[in-house]
């Protein structure tokens, strides 16, 4: 695993921070990548963003943006969402959606959805403040960390690179999956 560690100013616009900019750059390799939190940027082939005030191609929620994808779709994901239960009540605060849900669990299913739709070898770039990315449980193995330093009273970002295995673990979320809709069928 590759670590590494720059320093940049802060900025909310991530990847207009040059060592995460030159990252993306070196890494987004293949064709079809999305983002679910893209906000102005264009670097994958599908954006979207749930604030209408963006450059981004949809407007969902990241959920219903990601179930759009068929299994195994896609050569990469870009994962940039809130960091914080509170980023995200700002987000929905700012343009009026009222909020239902703030717990992990949100975090989880963008994860498993994420999981999903990434082909075996395909990649992910997590951006947060902390190395979890989509992990090994759902398939993934990190293959490089980056530590952006922004000064002593900021958080560092963290981004983690990872890769979907061959024979990553999500299938046994296929078949829980299926056994719910067995259940539902009963
Ligand atoms: C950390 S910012 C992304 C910044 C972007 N990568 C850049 O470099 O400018 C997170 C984005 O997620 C969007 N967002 C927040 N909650 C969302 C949700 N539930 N579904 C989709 N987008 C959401 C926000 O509008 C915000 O633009």
């Amino acid at each position: 695993m590759r670590i590494e560690r720059s320093w940049a100013m802060p900025n909310s616009e991530t990847f207009s921070i040059l060592p995460i900019k030159l990252l993306i750059e070196e890494e987004l390799t293949g064709e079809e990548w999305a983002d679910p939190f893209a906000r102005n940027t264009t670097y994958a082939t599908y954006t979207n963003d749930l604030n209408p005030n963006t450059k981004a191609q949809t407007n969902m929620e990241a959920l219903d943006f990601l179930k759009t994808f068929a299994d195994d779709s896609l050569d990469g994901i870009l994962f940039d969402p809130p960091y914080s239960p509170r980023q995200i009540k700002e987000m929905y605060d700012k343009i009026g959606i009222p909020l239902h849900d703030t717990k992990s669990s949100v975090w989880g299913n963008w994860k498993k959805e994420i999981a999903r739709v990434v082909k075996p070898g395909g990649k992910v770039i997590s951006f947060g403040w902390n190395t979890c990315g989509i992990g090994k449980t759902l398939g993934f193995e990190i293959q490089r960390i980056l530590l952006v330093c922004h000064g002593g009273n900021h958080n560092d970002t963290i981004i983690t690179v990872e890769t979907k295995g061959e024979t990553a673990n999500y299938p046994s979320l296929k078949q829980k999956t299926l056994f719910e809709v067995n259940i539902d069928e009963n």
